[in-house]
């Protein structure tokens, strides 16, 4: 009989911890639509200070975020944005850019690093003179750590040169920054600094920050006025939303700095242990990030839904990405000892040489 669990599925599994409930309990609220709640004005103002913004707008999840930043960048019909072919508004967000907001998508060949060539955005970029024809670019996306591509990060000055770019042609340029504290973690560089070519970012507080929902999108005073009326138009003005907004608040102040750790978790499943692996799987993408891609090899005795079934009987819960890939996430409710019981079961199953407890320190 399992008697121990670790859910390693995804950094949005985590539940909310006991400072959050008691925030909620006593959070101060109002009708948030009338724009007169204090705890949502607090959390807007403080994540938009952090990005360096002007001003922020909670919204009910990242895929909310991105869809109202694309629209209100692209409000013209026949806009069209250009974006990496396997980013996340392109490939999981039921192509809500196209099927609510009319608005084109023009992808760009994402590279391993999460990066598009800076030469193929240009060449992507729509020449206006052929506008009888053509879709008017008004809009640059990347998406700051590439979930798709292991968590991978953008470095400050890929992203300036892009945003460089989008100047130099008179569009937009918005960041996907679901996991950007996670990124700003992992390079050591001010979150800010990252975003700073940004005209707007899209920040998630329930992945990696562990609060229950929410993101806040951060831009300039204008861009925020009509992202709040489009939040409205798509159902997402809430009432007295200063409930969840508290314990978002608590996770932004509490969790940024539990992120090395989780950070620090991955790298011990990874390299020290999953990456000595020759047999039966190996891991395509180690990252220095807190997610981990494990393939495996075609035609290797075991499945990864084999696997992914033998992990579940331990009580080790990953997430299976198709027949040959599966993800491990860490997250800050994921411990040493839990890290070092996952090692055990893959020991178990035969996988992985036994660990010394003194590396997950
Ligand atoms: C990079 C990225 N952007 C956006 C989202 C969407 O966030 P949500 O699930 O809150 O809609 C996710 C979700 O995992 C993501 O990984």
């Amino acid at each position: 009989m399992v008697t121990k669990s670790v859910d390693l599925r995804s950094d949005t599994v985590t539940k909310p911890t006991e400072a959050m409930r008691a925030a909620m309990a006593t959070a101060e609220v109002d009708d948030d639509v009338l724009g007169a709640d204090p705890t949502a004005a607090r959390l807007e103002s403080e994540v938009a200070k952090i990005m360096g913004k002007e001003a922020g707008l909670f919204v009910a999840s990242g895929t909310m975020g991105n869809l109202i930043s694309v629209l209100v960048h692209c409000d013209i019909r026949g806009s069209e944005v250009i974006l990496g072919d396997n980013c996340h508004i392109h490939i999981y967000e039921n192509g809500g850019i196209s099927t609510i907001g009319g608005v084109h998508p023009r992808p760009v060949k994402n590279n391993d690093d999460g990066t598009m060539d800076i030469g193929l955005i240009e060449a992507a970029i729509r020449d206006p003179r052929g506008e009888i024809v053509y879709p008017t670019t008004r809009l640059i996306c990347l998406e700051n750590s590439h979930a798709n591509t292991g968590g991978r990060c953008l470095s400050a000055e890929y992203t300036d040169k892009v945003g460089e770019l989008a100047k130099k042609h008179g569009l937009k340029l918005h960041i996907d920054g679901a996991r950007i504290f996670n990124a700003s973690v992992a390079l050591g560089v001010p979150v800010n600094r990252l975003v700073q070519a940004a005209d707007s970012v899209s920040v998630c507080l329930s992945k990696g920050l562990g609060a229950p929902v929410g993101s806040v999108i951060v831009g300039s005073k204008s861009f925020i006025s009509k992202a709040r009326r489009l939040r409205k138009t798509l159902g997402g003005g809430m009432r007295q939303l200063g409930f969840i907004c508290a314990a978002a608040f608590v996770a932004l102040k509490e969790n940024v700095a539990k992120l090395e750790g989780d950070h620090k978790k991955a790298k011990v499943l990874a390299e020290n242990h999953f990456y000595q692996l020759d047999y039966p799987a190996y891991i395509l993408h180690v990252t220095v990030f807190h997610q981990i891609f494990f393939d495996i090899v075609e035609g290797s005795k075991i499945t990864a839904e084999k696997l992914y079934k033998k992990l579940e009987e331990h009580g080790v819960l990953v997430m299976l990405e198709g027949p040959l890939r599966m993800r491990i996430v860490l997250h800050h409710q994921i411990s040493s000892s839990d890290v070092l019981y996952t090692l055990s079961c893959f020991q178990v199953i035969n996988l992985v040489p036994v660990p010394n407890p003194a590396d997950t320190d």
